[in-house]
């Protein structure tokens, strides 16, 4: 079983991993949106609470969500069998789990909001303590990389990885799970940050990266008229509103998304309201074309650099269609998360925690410490 409390998102899951075949049984999410939305970004006390109040429930929802028929071997008449003592099947459709039938638990320890994560970690040693189950703690950034192995994909080493979420933006060079090395990150703003405060800007509301997508995807439909002056995708084609594609031609891997934020709001300062109002869809696709645009030609970059097998990708942004289907067009194979397991979930942190444990067999459940700055 997975948990998940590092930001705005109450989530457990649990995973099946039979002879190296994963099987999601179980992922629920409980978000805090609507709560944060009023603010225009999360607010530290009140997700804390939000999570104490429903990481409870969310376990037993994550256990009776997890129906699945028990495939034990049949005994048959005419096949030799031991008809005295059947083998009963440990839970069978509608019924669910029992907090017993967890084998290991594994809780996000860091990186992200401490009060958050205290929640979660808590909660982990007190179902591991309970249950005398062994309990690992996860990287948060580890288990977004690694989320596309949910998908039972064959994915093969070495590989880079592109973490893109609201606090982090980082390429690493994968060797082997648990075996990883940053070649590239952030100097300052993460890129879902950066969309997030851009949509701010533009009045769009919270969570940032969704909004400005769905803005975008308007000034696509608009029919192009070379003639007219106000119509926004024949503007940005002339340049009127280009934004800058910050650390694009740098000798390294590190972005920086705090310049591609200050020039859109310079840009939507000169605006007048009913200026913005018609260009909000134009600055929003720029906006994004530029942020897609500085991470595909890094990743590429950092691939050839590294000569890596395969690129990984994962975290919040990664839902992103432009950002997706610009990464599936490089030449070197690209594994991408379902959309599911894209923003916070736990399916990721039990995978993550399952390798961990499969690695290190070690049971954290009094060691185990929420730490805000937890690194790869
Ligand atoms: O991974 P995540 O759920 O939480 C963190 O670990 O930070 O990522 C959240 C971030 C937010 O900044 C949100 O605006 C962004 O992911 N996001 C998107 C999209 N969906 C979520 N950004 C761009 N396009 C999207 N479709
Ligand atoms: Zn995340």
């Amino acid at each position: 079983m997975g948990i998940e409390s590092s930001c705005d998102e109450t989530a457990a899951s649990v995973l099946e991993v039979s002879r190296g075949k994963i099987e999601v049984l179980s992922n629920v999410v409980s978000s805090q949106i609507k709560i944060h939305k009023k603010y225009g970004g999360v607010v530290p006390e009140v997700a804390a609470r939000c999570h104490a109040e429903v990481i409870f429930d969310v376990l037993k929802k994550a256990l009776s969500d997890a129906d699945k028929i028990y495939n034990f071997p049949l005994c048959k008449r005419g096949i030799k069998g031991d008809f005295k003592n059947p083998p009963q099947p440990s839970f069978s459709k509608g019924g669910g789990l029992q907090i017993e039938d967890i084998d290991l638990i594994a809780a996000t320890e860091g990186p992200g909001l401490v009060t958050s994560l205290r929640v979660g970690v808590l909660a982990a040693q007190t179902v591991a303590a309970l249950i005398k189950k062994p309990l690992v703690g996860v990287n948060h950034v580890e288990a977004h990389v690694l989320s596309p192995f949910l998908s039972n994909q064959k994915i093969k080493f070495p590989a880079l990885g592109l973490i893109v979420s609201g606090g982090h933006t980082e390429l690493v060079l994968i060797k082997n799970i648990g075996k990883y090395q940053l070649v590239g990150s952030t100097r300052d703003d993460a890129v879902g940050e950066a969309f997030d405060k851009v949509a701010k800007m533009l009045g769009l509301g919270y969570p940032g990266g969704p909004a400005i997508a769905k803005a975008a995807s308007q000034c696509k439909s608009q029919i192009p008229n070379p003639k007219s002056e106000t119509n926004s995708k024949f503007e940005i084609q002339n340049s009127k509103f280009s934004l800058p594609r910050p650390m694009i031609n740098s000798n390294d891997f590190d972005f920086s998304f705090a310049g591609l934020k200050t020039a859109a709001l310079y840009l939507i300062k000169k605006l007048s309201p009913g200026e913005l109002k018609k260009l909000t869809p134009a600055i929003a696709a720029e906006f994004q074309k530029a942020a897609v645009e500085v991470l595909v030609s890094k990743t590429k970059k950092a691939a050839e650099k590294y000569k890596v097998k395969n690129i990984l990708a994962g975290g919040g942004v990664i839902a992103n269609k432009e950002l997706r289907e610009a990464l599936t067009k490089l030449d070197c194979p690209v594994f991408l998360p379902e959309l599911k397991y894209t923003g916070d979930n736990a399916a990721m942190i039990a995978f993550a925690g399952h390798q961990k444990y499969l690695r290190e067999k070690k049971n954290e459940v009094f060691d185990i410490v929420a730490n805000p700055n937890l690194s790869l």
